[in-house]
């Protein structure tokens, strides 16, 4: 059954769309409204997946990467034609603000655009060699069918970011969405067969419970890599499961950034930088800023200029244009949240504006003062916007603290002072660092933590690096005559 318009609601396999007698609803977030009730796939259509993603590899790798090209250049084309479609789905099914969701779908294209290019520079090497007669080449190849697990907050951009690189570089894709945001992933693959892409070379097995069918393509042998987004607590199973079958795997998991503000900060726009770290999507993004770390000389000023802009952040039904803040994805994100404010607050922690649910699972953006390292919100990623800021006194105190926590996705800084720029960047342990910027991502940059925050980098030369593996080649010349 289908109430919005845009999106397939059966499961994307082999040549066709396949119902099913099992199916899961799908309900937006605002309003609890059905979307749509979706095939629920089951260990045997994801058996069915498989021999059919071996079966696309092996005509895909076959074609050129200019083939290649061309068809991601037509997705590419379609997807931003579908912008306006897409964005409402996004709105529709995980709450994300239209007006945002439309910036994602460009993200999201950005990604096909890129990797349209990249395929035609997957360029291999020649070694010397000690021996006349012989001649050494390194060369690339397709890693093979990939299985994919992404996530609700960015149900365009996560796909287009692994299945870009992986379809450029000659490999076949499986991806199982997120339960919550499967229609913006089936949509997604209709346009990709739209573009002339071959069904099978990238399809989509959505599913409410997702560990039989996640079961069943770990353990096939024959594919042969896993990229996650997703929790740190999953992905550490996952990297278990995985080890059994030796596959290539990406992990793109939690996050917990620090935004250092020193004392010559411009105040108007390190709040409007740490405004966009921190409330982007809900605060619902890996990267979003989770501690604020402020100088304290000027600690005051800032909390009072962040509680007034945060205060004025428009709330409500995220397919109103106006929208900066939509609901939450669902309950058990508002749960946490929710509880984040209160650990704070029970704590000690000023409550300087928000801290309400607002019905549904509308949470007031919120800033919180005076919190402390004891508080839950400044050892967990919290997902949601709320913003605490702690005072500091000096840069070695306030790199130890941005430090000691076990992720190491992004961390932001705010300063004028150049050398002070590069040495904390350089000090900060992780994969990605905003120096005067609170939303570093783009298509052709590297993306991806260190320490428990992940392995690899999605975007960029190294985000096709991940679906390549390296073949050498020895060839021993006959004798001349
Ligand atoms: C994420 O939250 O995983 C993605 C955020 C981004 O691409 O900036």
């Amino acid at each position: 059954m289908k109430l919005v318009e845009g999106a397939p609601t059966e499961a994307a396999i082999g040549e066709g769309w396949v119902a099913s007698d099992r199916m899961f609803e799908v309900h937006s977030p605002f309003d609890q409204a059905l979307l749509a009730t979706v095939t629920d796939c089951q260990p045997e259509h994801a058996r069915d997946a498989a021999d059919q993603a071996v079966k696309a590899f092996a005509a895909w790798k076959k074609t050129t990467p200019f083939e290649r090209s061309a068809v991601l250049r037509k997705w590419y084309d379609l997807i931003l034609a579908k912008q306006d479609v897409l964005a409402r789905l996004m709105a529709l099914e995980m709450g994300k603000p239209v007006t945002e969701a439309r910036g994602e779908v460009r993200y999201a294209a950005g990604f096909v655009e890129f990797y349209a290019e990249e395929a035609k520079r997957v360029h291999g090497e020649t070694i010397p060699s000690q021996f006349a007669h012989k001649r050494l080449f390194a060369t690339k190849q397709p890693v093979g069918p990939v299985y994919a697990v992404t996530p609700w907050n960015f149900p365009a951009a996560m796909i287009t970011r692994k299945a870009a690189p992986a379809l450029a570089a000659g490999c076949t894709m499986i991806v199982k969405p997120a339960e919550q945001s499967p229609l913006t992933a089936l949509a997604l693959a209709a346009l990709w067969r739209d573009a002339g892409g071959p069904a099978a070379a990238l399809q989509v097995l959505p599913c409410r419970d997702p560990v039989p069918v996640s079961r069943v393509l770990i353990d096939d042998d024959r594919i042969r890599k896993l990229t996650f987004t997703g929790s740190t607590e999953v992905g550490i199973k996952l990297y278990g499961q995985v080890s059994q079958t030796v596959k290539r795997l990406s992990l793109e998991l939690g996050g917990h950034a620090p935004f250092l503000v020193f004392d010559d900060a411009d105040l108007d726009q390190a709040v409007r930088e740490v405004s966009s770290a921190k409330y982007r999507n809900t605060g619902q993004t890996c990267v979003c800023a989770n501690r604020i770390y402020v100088h304290e000389r000027i600690v005051a000023e800032f909390v009072e200029r962040l509680g007034a802009a945060t205060a004025a952040l428009k709330v409500g039904d995220p397919l109103d244009a106006a929208t900066q803040i939509g609901p939450l994805v669902d309950r058990d994100v508002f749960g946490k949240v929710s509880a984040h404010v209160a650990d704070a607050v029970d704590k000690g922690a000023r409550l300087v504006t928000g801290g309400k649910p607002l019905g549904g699972t509308l949470f007031a953006p919120t800033v919180l003062a005076g919190v402390d390292p004891a508080m839950r919100i400044m050892r967990e990623e919290t997902f949601g916007p709320v913003a605490p800021v702690r005072a500091f006194r000096d840069e070695a105190e306030v790199v130890q603290a941005a430090n000691d926590t076990r992720f190491g996705l992004a961390a932001y800084l705010w300063t004028k002072d150049l050398s002070r720029a590069f040495r904390v960047s350089e000090a900060l342990d992780y994969g990605i660092v905003g120096v005067n910027d609170g939303v570093p991502s783009t298509v052709q940059t590297p993306f991806g933590g260190v320490k428990h925050s992940g392995l690899g980098r999605e975007g960029g030369h190294w985000g096709i690096e991940e679906y390549l593996d390296v073949k050498f080649i020895s060839m021993a010349l006959q004798r001349g005559t």
